[in-house]
């Protein structure tokens, strides 16, 4: 007799690898946004899978109780920045140098920042620049910063985080779309323009998970922008505050699909075991993908 499939209980924080794993002997690779939700999993992961990590983030300290081992501590460096202002992302990869030796072998952009859930006819130009600046001109500074080194070393790897968003219309406002739209189509570009120097470059399109950006996209609401102090400990000022547009202009979309199905929601961990897949040798062969981690919702 068939079953119906049950709901799997979501993996927490402290399911991480039980045994030593080679994966990131002797690698090392930057995490953006790296204080909360998605980056901190991914830095979790990475650091327990062996890596030598470089943290970036807006937020202004990053807590070093939240790495699981304290042996993860001398292979893991935070450095604070706000990658949508001149120089910074530049400077965080020199920082990176600096730090772990001359070498990056992954990169993974996951700093972001949600609209206001404006449309086209009302977006400020503050709010449509501070999320192009975070979402999508960052993420390709980055990967232009680390992108010779990987050549000369005919080795790398980078994973960008876009979201449902970017496959759909519905989602968010029109900043956040296309912003997230826009880095899909910088990450194909990089994996056929490298595909021959031993680069490969992916990206993962999360639903909702439970974050302080996946509450307001549940919601359909920016909260982050209604009321900061809604935001979690790591959310900063540059991205939750600066470009903050009127509270009457936030709206629920109407008729937008749930980006996760009620009762089968995502965790940071969830996306992060994806990220890392896509970075480990198992998925050597897999590039340019745009691949979404929603438990179908996407094909809706
Ligand atoms: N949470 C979701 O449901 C969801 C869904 C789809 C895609 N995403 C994407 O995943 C990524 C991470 O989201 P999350 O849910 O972990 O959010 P989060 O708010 O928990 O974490 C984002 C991190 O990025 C940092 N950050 C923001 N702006 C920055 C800047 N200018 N410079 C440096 N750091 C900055 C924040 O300080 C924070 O630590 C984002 O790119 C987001 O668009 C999230």
């Amino acid at each position: 007799m068939l079953h119906p499939h049950p709901n799997p209980p979501s993996p927490t924080l402290t399911t991480l690898p039980s045994k030593i794993d080679p994966l990131g002997y002797g690698r090392v690779a930057i995490v953006t946004g790296c204080a909360s939700g998605i980056g901190l999993a991914v830095t979790q992961l990475l650091l327990a899978h062996q890596f030598r990590v470089c943290g970036l983030d807006a937020a202004a300290f990053f807590d070093y109780a939240l790495l699981q081992a304290e042996a993860d501590h001398g292979r893991f460096h935070f450095h604070c920045g706000d990658l949508g202002r001149e120089g910074v992302c530049e400077e965080g990869v020199r920082i990176c140098r600096a730090v772990f030796g001359d070498r990056v072998d992954v990169l993974v952009n996951v700093a972001g920042v949600m609209d206001d859930f404006s449309s086209a006819d009302g977006v400020s130009d503050e709010v449509w620049e501070r999320v192009m600046a975070v979402n999508l001109t960052a993420p390709v500074k980055m990967m232009r910063a680390v992108l010779p080194g990987m050549r000369e070393r005919r080795d790398g790897v980078v994973v960008n985080v876009a979201s449902t968003a970017a496959a759909s219309g519905a989602v968010a406002g029109v900043a956040y779309t296309a912003s997230k739209h826009g880095l899909v189509g910088a990450t194909k570009n990089v994996a056929w323009r490298f595909r021959n120097d031993g680069i490969r470059c992916n990206a993962v399109l999360p639903g909702a998970i439970d974050s302080a950006i996946g509450k307001t996209i549940a919601s359909g609401h920016n909260k982050l922008w209604d009321s900061p102090d809604q935001a979690g400990p790591a959310q900063s000022s540059s991205s939750s505050q600066e470009a903050a547009p009127s509270p009457g202009e936030s709206a629920p979309l109407p008729g937008a699909p749930a980006p996760v199905a009620p009762g089968r929601s995502i965790t940071a961990l969830e996306v992060a075991r994806t990220i890392v897949f896509l970075i480990s040798d198992q998925a050597r062969t897999i590039s340019g993908v745009c691949l979404p981690v929603d438990r179908a919702c996407g094909v809706a």
